[in-house]
Formats: structure tokens, C-alpha cells, sequence
């Protein structure tokens, strides 16, 4: 599907998050994108959708940052940045193995094609391309 502007992008993955259904396990979702490809973007989205009144950042330099949820099926959105994750192994770090078996987390991932072998099984990836002419946005799974 084209994306004509960032308030498009971001209204689709409000869009995107009302789809999602909690689960036996966390709900994870992996963006794939070239730098600048709308990925921050994207989470800035799901989190107006969800209702977090402070700014999201790109979570670069820490990698990992936790929003609590009120009043969302959700208890928290945990944004991580795997640009600078130097394998799956980094992601222990973040004790990836707690977060990902608990239903109420909500984890959403830039970068998810360097940390792809860590996901689990039914990750949703969300691929974003641009181009001079067009952007982009696709679904699927993992
Ligand atoms: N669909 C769009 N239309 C126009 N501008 C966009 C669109 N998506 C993102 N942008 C703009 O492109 C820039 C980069 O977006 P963003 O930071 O979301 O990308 P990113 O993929 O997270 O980048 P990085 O690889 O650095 O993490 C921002 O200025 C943003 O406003
Ligand atoms: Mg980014």
C-alpha cells in the first residue's frame, strides 16, 4: 500500500494496532526498513493509538524503551532499536526471553532483519521501502 505522508503512515499503524489481539504470548512486531524508511515513524503511530502522550524517539543509544499502558489491552510498549545490536545474543541483554513470554507486552522492533533468528514464531513484520517515487508499506509474518 503507498504512503503519501508521515500522518498517513502513522494513521496506518493506529490502524495496524487495532488489528492486534493479545495472545498466549507477547504480541512482537518487527520493522523492516532502510534508514529513513519511516520505521520511528510507524511506532510513534501505534503509540498515539495507544494513547502515550510523551514523545517517542528512536531508542538508538539505550536500545530498549518501556511505556507503561493505561486503559489499553496492553500493559506496555516496549520499543527497541536493533541497529546497533551486534546479533541475536544482544538481545539476552534485554532479558528478551522474560519479555517475550509475557501477553502483556507489546514489542516492536526497528531493524528486526539483524535480530530476525530471535524472533518468535508469528512475529508480524512490517516492511517499510521508499524510493524518489513512492513510499511503501507491506505485511506479513513470521
Ligand atoms: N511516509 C512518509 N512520507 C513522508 N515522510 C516520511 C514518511 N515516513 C517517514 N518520513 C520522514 O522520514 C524521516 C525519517 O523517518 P523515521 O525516523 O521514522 O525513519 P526510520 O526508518 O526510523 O529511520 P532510522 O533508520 O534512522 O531509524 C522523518 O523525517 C519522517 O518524518
Ligand atoms: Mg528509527
Amino acid at each position: 500500500m503507498h504512503v503519501e505522508s508521515v500522518e498517513q503512515l502513522k494513521e496506518e499503524a493506529g490502524n495496524f494496532l487495532q488489528k492486534l489481539t493479545i495472545g498466549e504470548k507477547a504480541t512482537v512486531v518487527g520493522l523492516i526498513g532502510e534508514l529513513g524508511a519511516g520505521k520511528t515513524s510507524f511506532v510513534q503511530g501505534v503509540a498515539e493509538a495507544l494513547g502515550i502522550t510523551e514523545s517517542v524517539t528512536s531508542p538508538t543509544f539505550v536500545l530498549e524503551k518501556i511505556y507503561q499502558l493505561v486503559d489499553a489491552p496492553f500493559g506496555q510498549l516496549i520499543h527497541i532499536d536493533a541497529y546497533r545490536l551486534d546479533g541475536e545474543h544482544e538481545l539476552k541483554q534485554l532479558d528478551w526471553d522474560t519479555l517475550i513470554g509475557n501477553p502483556k507486552n507489546l514489542i516492536v522492533i526497528e531493524w528486526a532483519d539483524r535480530v530476525m533468528r530471535a524472533l518468535p514464531e508469528g512475529t508480524r513484520i512490517v516492511t517499510l521501502t521508499h524510493s524518489k517515487e513512492s513510499r511503501d508499506i507491506s505485511y506479513g509474518s513470521k
